[in-house]
């Protein structure tokens, strides 16, 4: 048998390609008409990045003073070695490594795990995360020595995922097809490292924390049997073979960011799920890809990892191939890809639940969804991103009122989506995307609310939303309920589109934007917004104070986004792997996480992670004195040649052998609160 080895294109770090072909126009658009009406210069960008700092449309100042230091601690410079460096006084220790055993037979990690035993373990590629106190009750009170660990994994590496590819010319992306089919037990193994674990894990007698063995431990994965809730379940859209009725599928996928809901459940957000998938139906000798696929970008190729192509043609495989096979929607698959795109609740204190996919809260590229604060008897508020170029930002708003004694995901199936519009005065309003409104009609193709969320991106469209520079992780401020979100970078931006403040033709450094809801009410259609920090280097950046930022505090492409509960803002950097230490990014270094104090602006590097890698997921326990992170694809920058020859640009964490996704667990070492 000829091997004749493919590598399955270059996924430039598994995001989709750009969607968004609509006339709405972008971010930059409308700052640039701010600035030109301020008569700034395109040319002057210190001028204009202060101008863009003055509080919008009154919004009022924070009055709050901080009631412990916000950076008590000295700043690590950037980084490109290959290891966890964090300031004087912290320590920080790895557990939950990819391969480590969770659950079943307990399969110790071996690099020749089959794709049973992947499914018993840590998967690859970890991503959010939060640590839910074992009592069960309150998100972040509770039990700071034992817990609950829920981590997603975003996605895989196949080249240190399996043995059989060590030693061939594998790029990042790459997997291994021959004779056109692609190994069955090689695409389980990379369904089961997939998804989301959940994991017990306990602080022991001298201060380190371990996975202990609980019934709770599981790991949901790419396979995992799923209930459809929300408006979308049971309609036309979600009918497929495996679930005729359209209130079933499997699996969840790309899970990027997660959420915390105020009745104490994990949301799992799944975002660059459309080129798992392929399309190949054809009309006239031409693709015919409905708008749900092709607004997304699902392949008329192959799929990211082929796994339409498993040798053994089994059903949970052959399902990644959405071509129409003839006029019955439940004999194919046309349809698997509508039930992918969407925020997936899962109770991690209940072994045997099921996961839920709840379409009320919009079908998109999700990075992560953030709650506004819970009051007795009003609505629950979730804010979330559309993580692609050009696309948009979203919140959704319950019909129902919040009460804590009953509060639980039903609350998230009946309400209405929002998508947010910036105008040029420092305004902003959100568009509801609902059945009549915003010119979502069925005259414009818009004919029921199912229909809306299956095209949300369609809908935000149609309704005049503001094209953003790849929204990623939102935080809301404890103490003021301000919203922040990242905007990772642009590198699409047009020069006619560029103005000083929001930023550059090209605007690979990314920002952080923020905004007030009208009278504080996160249930509010009107807000005000202002820029917290323009990133990049000294010379193009911008701090809170109209401040460039320093050797201490420079950084780009920010990505993970969380506020502790003494309204600390942990920012973590996400520079893609063709970026990474190399041009206009080389200044940063190594993927990073800072701090920064909202109310005086200052931002401070408190950790940088080794080679080729990203830093996700940030939480602590309830009394702040641990924290965890994630370090997702370390040594991804390797290419495919040193891969051939064995250099790998990583060894972390053990040193030698193929690097690792894990998670870092960081204290202090007199014992106390992290960051003070
Ligand atoms: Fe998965 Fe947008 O980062
Ligand atoms: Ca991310
Ligand atoms: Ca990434
Ligand atoms: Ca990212």
């Amino acid at each position: 048998m000829t091997d004749r080895t493919i590598a399955v294109h270059d996924d430039g770090e598994g995001d989709e390609p750009v969607c968004n072909s609509s006339a709405n126009p972008t971010f930059a658009g409308i700052v640039q008409t701010r600035l030109s009406r301020r008569g700034a210069l395109l040319g002057g960008l210190t001028a204009a990045l202060g101008a863009m700092f003055v509080q919008p449309g009154g919004a009022p100042a924070r009055a709050a003073t901080p009631s412990e230091t916000m950076l008590g601690f000295a700043a690590v410079p950037v980084s490109e070695t290959d290891t966890i460096v964090v300031p004087p006084g912290y320590t920080a220790r790895v557990i939950t490594a990819w391969g480590e055993p969770i659950t079943g037979t307990m399969p110790a990690f071996s690099l020749a795990n089959t794709g049973a035993e992947q499914g018993m373990q840590i998967g690859q590629h970890h991503d959010g995360m939060h640590f839910f106190p074992i009592e069960g009750r309150s998100p972040y009170e509770g039990s700071s020595t034992d817990g609950l660990l829920v981590m997603n994994h975003e996605y895989i590496e196949p080249r240190f995922l399996h043995a059989s590819m060590r030693g061939g010319r594998f790029s990042a992306s790459a997997v291994r097809i021959v004779d056109g089919k692609r190994d069955s037990d090689e695409v389980l193994k990379e369904l089961n490292a997939h998804g989301v674990a959940v994991v017990r894990i306990a602080r022991q007698a001298d201060g380190t924390w371990a996975i202990q063995r609980d019934p709770r431990n599981r790991r949901i994965t790419g396979l995992t049997p799923m209930e459809i809730g929300g408006p979308v379940r049971g309609t036309p859209f979600v009918r497929t073979k495996y679930s005729p009725d359209g209130t079933r599928t499997r699996g969840t996928l790309n899970n990027c960011a997660h959420g915390v809901t105020p009745w104490n459940t994990y949301l799992t957000c799944e975002e660059n799920w459309a080129g798992y998938f392929r399309n190949g139906t054809v009309v006239d000798q031409k693709p015919d890809l409905p708008r749900e696929h092709a607004r997304y970008g699902v392949r008329t190729e192959r799929s990211r990892y082929a796994w339409e192509l498993a040798a053994s043609g089994a059903d949970e495989f052959v399902r990644f191939d959405a071509t129409k096979r003839g006029s019955d929607p439940t004999q194919d698959y046309r349809n698997e890809p509508n039930a992918f795109g969407w925020v997936v609740e899962i109770d991690p204190f209940d072994p045997n639940s099921v996961p839920v996919k709840r379409t009320h809260l919009g079908r998109f590229a999700h990075e992560g969804v953030v709650f506004g604060p819970v009051t007795e008897g009003k609505p629950v508020v979730a804010y979330a991103g559309d993580d692609a170029i050009n696309e948009y930002i979203y919140k959704f708003v319950s019909a129902k009122p919040y009460h804590a004694a009953t509060a639980n995901g039903s609350l998230l199936d009946e309400g209405t989506l929002y998508v947010a519009k910036f105008n040029d005065d420092g305004s902003g309003e959100w568009l509801a995307l609902a059945p009549g409104q915003n010119g979502l009609t069925p005259e414009n193709g818009f004919g029921s609310l199912a229909e809306i969320l299956v095209n949300t991106r369609a809908a935000a469209d149609r309704a005049g939303a503001t094209k953003m520079d790849r929204p990623e992780w939102g935080a809301v401020d404890p103490r003021d309920g301000r919203v922040y979100f990242t905007l990772t970078n642009n590198s699409r931006r047009e020069e006619t589109q560029v103005n000083a403040a929001n930023p550059r033709a090209r605007n690979l450094f990314g920002h952080i934007i923020r905004w007030r809801e009208n009278g504080d009410d996160h249930a509010a259609t009107r807000f005000t917004w202002d820029l917290f920090v323009i990133a990049g280097p000294e010379d193009s950046s911008r701090d809170l104070a109209g401040r460039p930022l320093t050797a201490d505090s420079i950084f780009a492409c920010p990505d993970g986004l969380w506020f502790d509960a003494a309204g600390r803002l942990w920012i973590q950097t996400d520079i893609g792997e063709s970026a990474m230490n190399r041009g206009p990014l080389a200044p940063f270094g190594n993927n990073a996480m800072l701090a920064a104090d909202p109310v005086s602006g200052e931002i401070r590097r408190f950790l940088t992670g080794p080679m080729g890698q990203e830093i996700t997921g940030v939480v602590t326990t309830p009394d702040r004195r641990t924290m965890f992170i994630n370090v997702q694809h370390p040594g991804a920058t390797t290419s495919a040649e040193d891969f051939e020859a064995g250099k790998l640009t990583s060894h972390w964490p053990n040193g030698e052998g193929y690097p690792r996704s894990a998670t870092v667990v960081i204290t202090k070492d007199d014992g106390g609160v992290i960051g003070t």
